[in-house]
């Protein structure tokens, strides 16, 4: 299969996951840093305080680029690096890190696409309360002004939130990531303030009149596990709480009926008026695909009465089901429900268990799933999805948030020993797609 000529082939990290050193050159501490420290949050009690020193490295990594052929890069910057409170005065050496960062971007011919938001919160924020503050969207979009201003002349494609059901309900109703906090009042307050804080940040991009700007989603089919009506109603439910709860009220300018009829009643009050305001997707949607969901009705369960089952079937090593045809279905699914926007790949991939043997990684696994996804997403583009692009999670191996160092999703292996780098043939497989457009 080929793909157009153009098509912005690339791979994704995260800050906190790669950079290490979240302390140095006066930055602030984040919500993650503190939660990796505090005992029994992370496997093996790993935490982020060096990960793949990137912020020391990054020169290497950019070469690393280079070789692979990438055209464009995804990454996040940490906000706490540049502001260290989250607001007021700019740390002048952390803001210069990316700077040089975009620079030498720029001098590689590789396409920043950067992402504002990757869970990474100032802890001085979160000491207000963080998402479920709302005057967390002023500071939010004071913040991406800042980057726009200084990094605009550079940057053409911006990314406000990185999965923000997951900063809800992973960080603030399950407390399974930073800040472990099991509130459901404070979960739809950052659902509700995160989609309020999008769409400022998105007419603040559109005052400065360049670049482009969306927001990335985790998405993925809900399937119910049999035709019974409570099973498909079980299905719906989740559909809607995963994969509506922040398209619909910026695509449509409401909540899913289903989120609305369950949890309606823990949205801050007079969340109604926000709406207008809210419906205001951006230039693009970012699409993160890594798997789906067979779901059945379970009156046990007390926050969705569902559950889902396991399938016979391959998993990669997170436990996630392999499901090529779920990128398929969640990409022609956004083109049919809000009018085909333009989308991009923001992030697949997968985690095996790697092993470097005689100076290699022969991960044929990852190459496989790869190829499948590519192909999937071939066939959404020949019937009219309008994708731009795909970003390969991950460039490298890193920190994988509360599973530590123990998941390996990078084209590159590093070994954190020595902070060796060794592209895995997974990734000298990608390279040779990017040259050729081929699949
Ligand atoms: C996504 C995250 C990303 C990475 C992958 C495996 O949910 O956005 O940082 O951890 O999962």
């Amino acid at each position: 299969m080929r793909f157009p000529d153009g098509f912005l082939w690339g791979a994704a990290t995260a800050s906190y996951q790669i950079e290490g050193s979240p302390l140095a050159d006066g930055a602030g501490p984040s919500i993650w840093h503190r939660f990796s420290h505090t005992p029994g949050n992370i496997a093996e009690g790993h935490t982020g305080d060096i990960a793949c020193d990137h912020y020391r490295r990054w020169r290497e990594d950019l070469a690393l680029m280079k070789e692979l052929g990438l055209k464009a890069y995804r990454f996040s910057v940490s906000w706490p690096r540049v502001l260290l409170e989250g607001k007021g005065r700019v740390n002048e050496k952390g803001l210069g890190f990316y700077e040089r960062l975009v620079e030498g971007l720029g001098e590689a011919g590789i396409e920043p696409m950067v992402t504002l938001y990757h869970w990474d919160l100032p802890a001085s924020l979160q000491d207000r309360g963080g998402w479920a503050n709302r005057e967390v969207v002023g500071w939010f979009s004071d913040y991406a002004s800042l980057l726009f201003r200084r990094l605009g002349d550079r940057v053409r494609l911006w990314i406000t939130l990185n999965e923000p059901w997951v900063t809800a309900h992973l960080g603030y109703a399950t407390g399974v990531h930073a800040p472990g906090m099991r509130d459901i009042f404070a979960a739809f307050r950052a659902v509700h303030h995160q989609l309020l804080a999008h769409a400022e940040a998105v007419r603040a991009l559109k005052a400065e009149g360049r670049g482009e700007i969306g927001i990335t989603v985790n998405l993925g089919p809900q399937h119910p596990a049999s035709p019974s009506e409570e099973d498909v109603r079980a299905a719906e439910r989740w559909d809607a709480y995963l994969n509506r709860l922040f398209l619909d009220p910026l695509f449509l300018g409401e909540y899913p009926g289903p989120v609305l009829e369950r949890f309606g009643w823990a949205l801050p009050e007079g969340w109604e008026k926000d709406m207008g305001r809210i419906k205001e997707p951006g230039d693009f949607v970012g699409v993160n695909y890594y798997t789906r969901a067979v779901v059945a009705h379970d009156p046990e369960d007390p926050f969705l009465r569902a559950r889902q089952v396991r399938q016979e079937a391959p998993h990669t090593e997170m436990g996630w089901e392999v499901y090529p045809d779920g990128l398929y279905e969640i990409l022609t699914w956004l083109r049919d429900r809000y009018g085909g926007p333009k989308m991009y790949v923001t992030e697949n991939g997968a985690a095996f268990p790697d092993r470097l043997e005689d100076e290699g990684v022969e991960d044929e696994a990852r190459v496989d799933y790869l190829r499948e996804h590519f192909l999937r997403a071939g066939r959404a583009m020949e019937e009219g999805v309008d994708l731009k692009g795909y970003m390969v999670w991950s460039l490298m191996d890193n920190f994988e948030w509360t599973f530590g160092y123990t998941k390996r999703f990078g084209l590159v292996y590093v070994d954190y020993e020595t902070q060796r780098r060794v592209v895995k043939r997974s990734g000298r497989w990608y390279s040779n797609v990017i040259a050729s457009g081929e699949v």
